[in-house]
């Protein structure tokens, strides 16, 4: 088994955008931890609202307040990030029993791979509904999303939107 000595956490993630929930998370997991880095995880595959640079500028703006956390990138395996930086855990939110269930394969997944450790935080219930794609969903219709977004990450939200809607 790993020796967890090391108190850094990772908290992996699409993050687009980063919503209030993620924050939630990331906050709490920086009181637990002496250092959590939020690695925006891409997926070559999937073209996001935002580009990653992007995503990674806005979550570093609205984390500029909590001094032991750091943004980074990393496309591929996860463990092989976690063991690229000596890192052996993993933080994820939980909003309900769906997350979980949708979790702990890659929990498991995860620790065999590379024995990993992936501990589970529970989002803020007001935050329990939100998600990154019902934010853009929502906020592309016209409904106010505001509750669930940092001002900024909701300005450029609203703008890309714009942006979206006249081409
Ligand atoms: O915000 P998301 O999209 O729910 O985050 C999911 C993410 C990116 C954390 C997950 O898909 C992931 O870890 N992807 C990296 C590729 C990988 O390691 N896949 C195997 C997981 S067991």
């Amino acid at each position: 088994m790993t020796d967890v000595t090391t108190r850094t956490a990772v908290c992996p993630g699409s993050f687009d955008p980063f919503t209030l929930g993620h924050r939630y998370v990331v906050q709490r997991a920086a009181a637990c931890f002496d250092e959590v880095v939020i690695t925006v995880v891409v997926n070559p595959n999937k073209h996001g609202m935002f580009g990653v640079d992007e995503r990674i500028e806005l979550i570093r703006a609205d984390c500029a307040d909590l001094p032991n956390v750091r943004v980074d990138r990393w496309s591929g395996l996860l463990v092989d990030y976690l063991r690229n930086e000596s890192i052996h855990t993993i933080v994820k939110g939980l909003r309900s029993a769906v997350d979980f269930d949708y979790e702990v394969p890659m929990a498991q997944m995860n620790r065999e791979l590379a024995d990993v450790e992936t501990v589970f935080l529970l989002t803020d219930p007001r935050f329990a509904h939100v998600s990154s794609s019902l934010v853009k969903e929502v906020a592309k219709l016209g409904g106010d999303v505001a509750p669930f977004l940092s001002p900024a990450i909701h300005r450029a939200l609203l703008a890309r939107i714009a942006g979206e809607q006249r081409v």
